[in-house]
């Protein structure tokens, strides 16, 4: 069988998680090199998988010509850059969300994208649509069941006995702060579901538990009201101190019906019953939440080079969801109204 050979960048909370499954869930790809300017990183992977390359230098990668593609999941302030490096030297590309930090650059990054997609594939890690619960609803709404999409509500909550990790990501590495960081998965929802682009934003927040957000010039919760070209609505919730788990809800509500996801975020169909009550557990995080979206995704992106072709979700959707999160951030931070 071929296989793809891929070479990964960055190897922290979510790069793991892509290099062990491209190591060991798809038959179809090969882990053949791994980067991260962490030193003990890169180590630690190549002898435990016993993986064939490992660099501490991104541009020393891209001179690997056995590799097939690249895998870029690094902290999101080095994705265009490191994109458009290994789009120019021939590999095919997946970049994990979100596609930059500011319009300009993820501007550029779609001409370049667009100059080479004949020959390379490029896709980016809106992993939820590659989650079994929402591409059902995306097919609900195609169908028709709830008639005409008029109003989505999305809740994003990172757990809260994460924070201490948080922090130091968030401090260590830019990640563009809530509303590009964590809110754009739920913006790019709202795009796919309502079938339409923002026209205007009115976003809030504040650091209610820990003053270090306030630190960093960001929030620890943020909300945000979205008025869509197509005249529907958006309500956006995202946090990263929720005490009960990972809270990721989604409400779609249209002319004839409802479609929800995630009402109360289940670890799993077991209920506990004790002394306390009867118990339904939540979802810890990310990388248990959407354990299956994230093998689906990098599927889909061997699977499209295989067979020669665009995966569904462009580069243009990363353009416009960077472009409507940049909105919410500016807009939290200036307290005015952003129009698009
Ligand atoms: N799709 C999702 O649900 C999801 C979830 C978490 C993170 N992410 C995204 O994934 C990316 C990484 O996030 P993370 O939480 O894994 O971050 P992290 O800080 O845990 O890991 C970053 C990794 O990149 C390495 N690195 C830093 N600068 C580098 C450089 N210049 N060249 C090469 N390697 C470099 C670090 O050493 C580390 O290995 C971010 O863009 C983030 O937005 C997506």
């Amino acid at each position: 069988m071929e296989k793809i050979k891929v070479g990964i960048v960055g190897l922290g909370r979510l790069g793991r998680k892509h290099a062990e499954n491209i190591a060991f869930r798809i038959p179809s790809a090969e882990l053949t090199a791994v980067c991260s300017v962490v030193k003990e990183e890169v180590e630690d992977i190549q002898k435990k998988w016993g993986i064939k390359y490992g660099y501490i230098d991104y541009d020393e990668m891209l001179k690997n010509s056995e590799l097939d593609a690249i895998f870029i999941s690094s902290p999101s302030g080095f994705h265009c850059e490191q994109i458009i490096k290994a789009l120019e030297k021939g590999f095919h590309v997946f970049s994990e969300k979100p596609l930059g930090l500011y319009l300009e650059e993820t501007e550029r990054t779609a001409k370049i994208v667009n100059k080479y997609k004949d020959k390379q594939v490029f896709m980016l890690g809106f992993m939820r649509r590659y989650d079994s619960s929402y591409a059902y609803v995306k097919k609900k709404i195609d169908e028709g069941i709830i008639g005409k999409p008029v109003f989505i509500r999305c809740y994003g909550l990172d757990p809260a006995n994460s924070m201490k990790s948080f922090l130091k990501f968030a401090k260590n590495s830019y990640s563009g702060g809530l509303f590009l960081d964590m809110a754009i998965h739920d913006l790019d929802l709202a795009r796919w579901y309502l079938n339409s682009e923002a026209k205007s934003v009115w976003a809030i927040g504040g650091a209610y538990e820990y003053p270090e957000f306030k630190e960093i010039n960001d929030a620890e919760t943020g909300a945000a009201l979205v008025k869509f070209e197509n005249g529907t609505m958006g309500m956006f919730l995202a946090g990263r101190n929720c005490a009960h788990g990972y809270h990721i809800e989604t409400e779609i509500i249209g002319t004839k019906g409802t479609l929800r996801v995630g009402t109360i975020p289940e670890k799993n169909l077991v209920t506990i019953f004790n002394d306390n009550g009867a118990i339904r557990e939540c979802s810890e995080g990310f990388l248990e939440r959407f354990e299956q979206a994230y093998l689906s995704e990098t599927e889909e992106f061997i699977n499209c080079i295989l067979e020669k072709r665009q995966p569904d979700v462009t580069v243009e959707d990363g353009v416009n969801a960077t472009a409507l999160a940049y909105g919410c951030k500016k807009s939290f931070e200036t307290g005015e109204l952003v129009n698009f």
